[in-house]
């Protein structure tokens, strides 16, 4: 066995400063000396690393998001750096082994967003057994990972058949979304029954999670597709210094902030009154691959870039005012300008929280990046969210000649986990 499980943690003193951490000698088990010296290399204190332990206090260090509460983390809690979206189709039959895998899935979600290994390790304690976790995130930082888990419409129904006995307790919310014009969507990247969308600041902790989970699933859920995104272009944090997308514009200037109870129980969370019950405190996520047409962008002139948007690329002002954070007048913009079109004056106040990802995935065999926007949003309700929005945007929106949507996606998040008890999708099962 390793001795990771024996010695848990110890005093650890930086700069003056004493930090309760996992000992060195708890990361020196079978090769773990390596392991110990490469993180102590990569410059964190030992404090900070994952180890198998479920005493280690990296949820103490400020450098993980609390798994339980009401609301599933990584919809308003601060956007990470990175994003492993996946999708997956459920491949068994039998409700009870869906139940276990979810039941299977929560505990593993809240050891990793924690910090810790899945299970009993990546080294585990019989060598003639593969281990529990895969092992490339010893001794990275928990990261801020978050798991955020969802249910599509296939798992109510599919082919006609109710396969889990769930048919009658689909949201009407969790619409199949309508075909909107220029849609180019393939159906490789599209749809699934389960959705984990993985936000960390550190790629390699959100893939190693989304691949443990998928490694859970073997037999019961495959992966279906799943998305890699580079750079947030979304904030919940209004103070923190707004991202760019891949076209140079700043990204989220205008998004729900995230400590906005207000406005989150208004746009984001689902209430006691819109139903069904077992949907209360979640949300439904919309998300979108939009390709852009980097190329013909990029010979495009300034003048027209901005046009298209309606704000400066430099400050990322509106038309007509200095400072990003100036109220838009949307009059002083062209008709078909994105922030004209979608700014919730011209909506009846519709808001969705965006919480997007730029991603590139090669080039397309015709010498073109395949770049663009994994688009993420978050609403209360998609009829009186993403829906009317993107039916305007789709007809009218100036950026419509440099983007293509290519892969579409609609899930049912439920509620957060409320304690160790607790299990993602336990209330809609109850
Ligand atoms: C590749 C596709 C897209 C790009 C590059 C893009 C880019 C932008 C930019 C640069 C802004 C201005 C800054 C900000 O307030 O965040 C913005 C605002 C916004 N976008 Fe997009 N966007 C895209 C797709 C979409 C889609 C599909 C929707 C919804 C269906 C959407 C909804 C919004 C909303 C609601 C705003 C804020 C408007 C306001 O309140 O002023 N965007 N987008």
């Amino acid at each position: 066995m390793s001795e990771t499980t024996t010695e848990q943690t110890e005093n650890t003193q930086t700069a003056g400063k004493t930090t309760a951490g996992p000992s060195r000698r708890a990361l020196l088990g079978w090769g773990g000396a390596g392991l110990a010296l490469g993180a102590a290399a990569a410059g964190g204190t030992a404090a900070a690393l994952r180890t198998g332990s479920d005493a280690s206090p990296a949820a103490s260090l400020g450098d993980a998001v609390p798994f339980y509460g009401a609301h599933q983390a990584g919809i308003a809690t601060a956007v990470q750096d990175r994003l492993h979206f996946a999708a997956f189709d459920v491949t068994t039959t039998d409700r009870a082994a869906l139940i276990k895998l979810l039941q299977e899935w929560t505990a593993a979600a809240a050891r990793m967003t924690a910090g810790h290994e899945v299970g009993t390790g990546a080294i585990g304690d019989n060598a003639e057994l593969p281990p529990d976790d895969t092992g490339e995130a010893l001794g990275l930082k928990p990261s801020r990972l978050t798991l955020t888990f969802g249910v599509g419409p296939g798992l109510f129904e599919k082919d006609g058949k109710d396969r889990f006995g769930l048919k009658a307790r689909r949201p009407q919310a969790l619409i199949d979304l309508p075909a909107f014009p220029k849609d180019n969507l393939d159906a490789a990247r599209s749809g699934g029954d389960l959705c984990v969308q993985a936000c960390a600041d550190d790629p390699q902790v959100a893939v190693h999670a989304i691949r443990n989970l998928a490694r859970i699933a073997m037999g019961r859920a495959a992966i279906r597709w799943s998305q890699l995104g580079f750079g947030k272009t979304s904030s919940t944090t209004p103070d923190a210094q707004t991202p760019r997308n891949m076209m140079g514009f700043k990204d989220g200037t205008r998004n729900i902030d995230g400590s906005d109870t207000a406005a989150l129980d208004k746009h984001v969370w689902v209430g006691e009154k819109d139903g069904p019950a077992w949907m209360v405190g979640g949300s439904y996520l919309v998300a979108r691959r939009i390709r852009m047409h980097i190329e013909t962008w990029d010979r495009t002139s300034l003048t027209e870039q901005e046009d298209v948007f309606g704000r400066d690329k430099a400050e990322g002002a509106p038309v007509g005012k200095r400072k990003e954070r100036d109220e838009p007048n949307l009059k002083a913009m062209k008709p078909d300008a994105h922030v004209r079109l979608a700014h919730p004056d011209s909506n009846n106040g519709i808001r969705i929280l965006r919480r997007g990802y730029s991603f590139t995935d090669g080039t397309d065999g015709l010498g073109r990046l395949d770049a663009g926007l994994f688009f993420i949003a978050y609403q209360r309700d998609v009829r009186d969210g993403f829906v009317p929005l993107q039916t305007k945007l789709a007809r009218e929106d100036a950026l419509n000649e440099y983007i293509q949507h290519v892969g579409s996606a609609i899930f049912a998040v439920p509620p957060g986990v409320r304690d160790a008890g607790d299990w993602w999708g336990k209330s809609l099962f109850a």
